[in-house]
């Protein structure tokens, strides 16, 4: 039996993806049960998911070959194969207000739980909640991966980083130890989401078979340049935001070379902001707070309205307790982020609908945060 949790989902990409690499490696049906759990709040996103039809935008970075294999076009759209998309299941879930997803009223253990750019931006204070949480779905020897810029040993006390792949992951240790309890109750903080039932809780999850296969799709960074960029002499610095672009993608996955390519495209452009971004969330994930937000300034002092380093250096801000000055970045970011269509992708951060950035602006900023209600 393996189970993944592709906790905060969105639109099924990351799960498919899963379950193609699992098609392809676990050739033999029926010596393996897998239970491919994707969750979301966003009941669009999930629907999308359900469906498994993407557009080009979901396949940049996707050779196509893999895309051929697995996919059938449709107009301007692609249709995942249906023994793939069968393979993974997709239920409501609040990762701040629900428990760990249930089986017949027991928690689920899983062997692999992928949470990636979801906490990022989450209130350190909730952040703390639902990383203890999904420390606790983990099976004994289980993994958790989340987002590069999402690395923080201290808030997965619990669990092992360990190197893996080149990515940085973290593992429950075998029976004997555990991992660390949620501190706080989280039943009734209301922050993304103003519905504490999830679809799936209590429920089954259907078990099924893996079969032999092929490859998987990768969703990668690609920029926007910027108002500053495009008065700026093009030579150099559409190199150095090409390389702040790549950091930022090496990021993603965990690369280390991520710092040096970033500190390339400074050396090359010191005014290229997306670089400084990048810089700056390899610091916090250092851990070197200070270092953080000297970058976040610079990036800012040339693109004041880049809402990221706004929610960046508020949590920056709220990591070293200064509470009035993480308010104040905060409120600039949810200003800023209201002036985007809700499906726009935020500058400074690939693959991040506007809409969703401002929830999670929004929810920081209130404290008991009262957010936009996602049902129908
Ligand atoms: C930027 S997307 C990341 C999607 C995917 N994990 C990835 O990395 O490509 C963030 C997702 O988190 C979901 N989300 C935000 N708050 C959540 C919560 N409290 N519980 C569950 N999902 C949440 C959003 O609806 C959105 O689909």
């Amino acid at each position: 039996l393996l189970r993944v949790w592709s906790a905060g989902c969105a639109s099924g990409e990351e799960l498919y993806s899963v379950a193609m690499v699992l098609h392809e490696l676990l050739g033999r049906p029926g010596e393996w049960t897998l239970e491919l759990l994707g969750t979301d709040i966003d009941q669009e996103a999930l629907e999308r998911a359900r469906q498994g039809i993407y557009r080009a935008w979901s396949f940049r970075r996707t050779p196509q070959d893999l895309v051929a294999r697995y996919f059938t076009e449709e107009g301007s759209l692609w249709r995942l194969r249906d023994d793939i998309r069968t393979m993974a299941r997709f239920a409501r879930h609040n990762l701040v207000l629900d428990p760990v997803p249930q089986e017949d009223g027991v928690p689920l253990q899983f062997d692999l739980v992928l949470c990636r750019n979801v906490l990022m931006y989450m209130p350190r204070s909730v952040r703390e909640d639902v990383a203890a949480r999904l420390g606790e779905s983990l099976a004994p020897g289980g993994r958790l991966m989340v987002a590069a810029v999402e690395l923080d040993g201290s808030l997965f006390g619990g669990l092992v980083a360990e190197r893996l792949g080149g990515a940085t992951v973290y593992r429950r240790p075998q029976a004997g130890a555990s991992a660390r309890r949620p501190r706080s109750a989280v039943p009734g903080r209301k922050l993304f989401d103003t519905s504490s039932r999830s679809s799936f809780v209590g429920g089954g999850v259907p078990r099924r078979q893996a079969g032999p296969g092929a490859g998987a799709p990768q969703a990668i960074a690609e920029r926007t340049a910027t108002p500053r960029e495009a008065a700026a002499p093009a030579r150099s610095v559409e190199t150095a935001a090409a390389l702040a672009a790549r950091a930022r993608a090496e990021a993603d996955r965990g690369r280390p070379e991520a710092r040096s390519i970033a500190e390339r495209a400074v050396s090359l452009d010191p005014l290229c902001a997306e670089a400084h971004h990048v810089l700056g969330l390899l610091a916090m994930e250092r851990g070197d707070l200070e270092g953080a937000a000297a970058h976040f300034r610079r990036a800012l002092y040339v693109e004041p309205g880049l809402a990221p380093a706004h929610l960046a250096m508020a949590a920056v801000a709220e990591r070293q307790g200064r509470r009035s000055a993480a308010a104040r970045h905060r409120a600039k970011a949810v200003e800023l982020l209201s002036r985007l269509a809700a499906d726009a992708e935020v500058p400074g951060e690939p693959g991040v609908p506007a809409g969703w950035l401002l929830e999670m602006a929004r929810g920081g900023g209130s404290g008991d945060g009262a957010a936009a209600e996602r049902e129908p």
